[in-house]
């Protein structure tokens, strides 16, 4: 059960109830826990409204809300809030049907959408960079996250695989490394053979020109030249599919930009029959600024730079094959969302984007879930270039991070087969990684800390698997098969229980928002409080060792508390660890 919704429920008929008119409760959780579990501050607006005392206005909703079973107090405070603390009763039978629930006590969302999640989406003969790795994290996890409640998620990888860096790469090849044309090329090759391409065609003009030569031939569907770019994409693909089963990241398509090709001379030719694209010095552009877009967003309207469709040599570009995208989406994979989950500096492409679409007459929601830049200690861009300029490629990254796991497994003394050494420095570095980078609000920056990533404390991914694996092993030791736990009730006495049970009650709250709200963080933070409020309630409530309807009750907070854990990892895409 959503607690949250229901209490929101619950407060709003308490006002009809008491005061006769509809009106929102406007429920939020206390910040602190002496004042009770939530606050409810809707009444203050309305007695403005009616020109009452707030206060007056209050005290006849607390007393509706004390006559509920769920309810332990109601009280009036402050300029006209009313502070609500729940019965611990009704929360330990809130629990114990989260507990008989296979979902955890989460319910499905009440639409059940077709989600297109667009995310990591690297470029074509370049290394991955930390914002794709981003991108790749936040992404998967949304995907687990949406499909957890219910939804069914279409992971999309919308790699860069067109355009006019392809007519360089193909020059450049032909000039600097005519003998590999069908050689053994490695991803750094493609990387520096472009770097040297894009060099020299600011200078040669002929080299230039040969180079959008190969792009116009390779867009026409020149074998040779499609062969080459073939190429280019099959050993991209090699390096990302070993990234990616690193991470534990699948896709179910791989839809670059180079998909739409067929669909752009369209794109283009509808938008100017509408009056949307004009041609500005060859070039077809929209300009949010024109008649046409006068109900466009403002942010918009104020924009110099136009919104390119085509250039003037005729090529297409990033926005058309986005434009064309979305109408795909729509007619193939019936679509009702699409989540670009994409770095926050671009932004403006996605506002101009979505009003495209808009304008298209799409109804489809379609949100930039954005997020800021990696920093490193030095609080900069975290360096993906070592001193000599050479991409540090994103493997060595998880090689750190997998050596760091084991540094930390050593203090743990476990004995393991080299087998379950590895698979569990992967699960530990991987996490940690991940799990660094979910807790973040995603749309700040953050730095990049080893030291408080890959640790037993804090609020880091090994803290938390440790301690869902620690919840698990104590079924192990009482030999209790914990699917099993049927208490009669969940009695809650001790202040450790009421406070680690009003954590979990959370939970189902919590997963909706993080999932719809595309902020992975807020899970993260449910999962490090349940982990904080357990180790409390282990120094001061003994588990195995008490006994009848405590002991009962104790195992199965126990048990609720770890498959939360469990279950919020796997939904931010964290692997979870039976010990440690
Ligand atoms: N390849 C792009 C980049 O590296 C990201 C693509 C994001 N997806 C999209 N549909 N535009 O910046």
């Amino acid at each position: 059960m959503r607690i949250e919704r229901f209490l929101d429920e619950l407060a709003c008929s308490a006002i009809e109830r008491a005061i006769g008119t509809r009106s929102p409760a406007v429920l939020r959780p206390t910040t602190d826990p002496k004042h009770g579990d939530y606050q409810i501050n809707g009444l203050m607006p309305l007695a403005k409204q009616q020109k009452k005392n707030p206060r007056e206005l209050a005290e006849p909703v607390a007393a509706v809300l004390r006559d509920h079973e769920a309810i332990a107090k109601a009280e009036v405070a402050g300029p006209g809030f009313i502070n609500v603390t729940l019965a611990p009763a009704w929360i330990g039978n809130a629990l114990k049907s989260a507990l008989a629930d296979a979902h955890e006590g989460v319910p499905p969302a009440d639409e059940k959408h077709r989600i297109v999640v667009d995310f990591s989406s690297p470029n074509i003969a370049k290394q991955m960079h930390v914002g794709h790795l981003r991108s790749t994290i936040l992404g998967h996890a949304l995907c687990e996250l949406l499909a957890f409640i219910g939804h069914d998620v279409i992971r999309d990888n919308h790699i860069g695989d067109w355009g006019a860096q392809y007519g360089l790469l193909i020059a450049g090849l032909r000039k600097f490394r005519p003998d590999e044309e069908g050689g053994a090329l490695a991803l750094d090759d493609l990387e520096s053979l472009y770097k040297r391409a894009s060099e020299l065609a600011k200078t040669d003009t002929v080299f230039a020109d040969a180079a959008r030569a190969e792009l116009a031939k390779l867009q026409r569907g020149d074998p040779e030249n499609r062969a080459l770019w073939e190429r280019f994409v099959a050993i991209t693909r090699v390096e990302l599919d070993r990234m990616y089963e690193r991470l534990g990241v699948r896709f179910d398509h791989w839809l670059g930009e180079s998909a739409y090709d067929a669909m752009l001379a369209d794109v283009a030719k509808d938008l100017e029959a509408r009056g949307l694209a004009r041609r500005d010095e060859g070039a077809l552009c929209i300009f949010f600024g024109d008649d046409e877009w006068s109900d466009a967003p403002e942010r918009l309207r104020k924009q110099k730079e136009p919104f390119i469709i085509q250039k003037k040599d005729g090529a297409y570009l990033y926005a058309t094959s986005d434009i064309a995208c979305i109408a795909y989406r729509r007619d193939h994979f019936h679509a009702d969302r699409a989540v670009y989950v994409v770095d926050v500096r671009q932004g403006l492409h996605f506002d101009e984007l979505f009003a495209v679409a808009r304008k298209l007459g799409h109804t489809m929601g379609l949100a930039h879930v954005g997020f800021g830049t990696i920093l490193g200690t030095d609080s900069k861009p975290l360096k993906t270039r070592d001193p000599s300029g050479k991409t540090i490629p994103l493997s060595s990254l998880l090689d750190e991070a997998e050596r760091r796991a084991l540094e930390l497994m050593a203090q743990k003394s476990l004995d393991l087969s080299e087998q379950e050494r590895t698979t569990l420095a992967r699960a530990i570095g991987v996490g940690a990684v991940k799990y660094a980078d979910l807790r973040q609000n995603r749309m700040s920056d953050y730095q990049f800390d080893w030291s408080k990533m890959v640790a037993l404390e804090g609020n880091c991914g090994p803290y938390i698997q440790y301690a869902a694996a620690r919840a698990g092993s104590i079924f192990k030791k009482g030999e209790i098969d914990e699917r099993s736990l049927a208490p009669s009730s969940i009695v809650l006495e001790v202040p450790q229980e009421v406070s680690l049970a009003r954590t979990l009650l959370k939970f189902p709250d919590v997963v909706h928002a993080a999932a719809e709200t595309y902020q992975p963080h807020l899970l993260t933070d449910h999962l490090y409080a349940v982990a904080g409020a357990l180790s409390t309630f282990y120094e001061a409530c003994p588990v195995l060792k008490s006994e009848g309807a405590t002991r009962e009750s104790r195992l199965a907070l126990v048990a609720l508390a770890g498959r939360q854990m469990r279950r919020g990892l796997r939904s931010l895409g964290i692997d979870v660890i039976e010990r440690m």
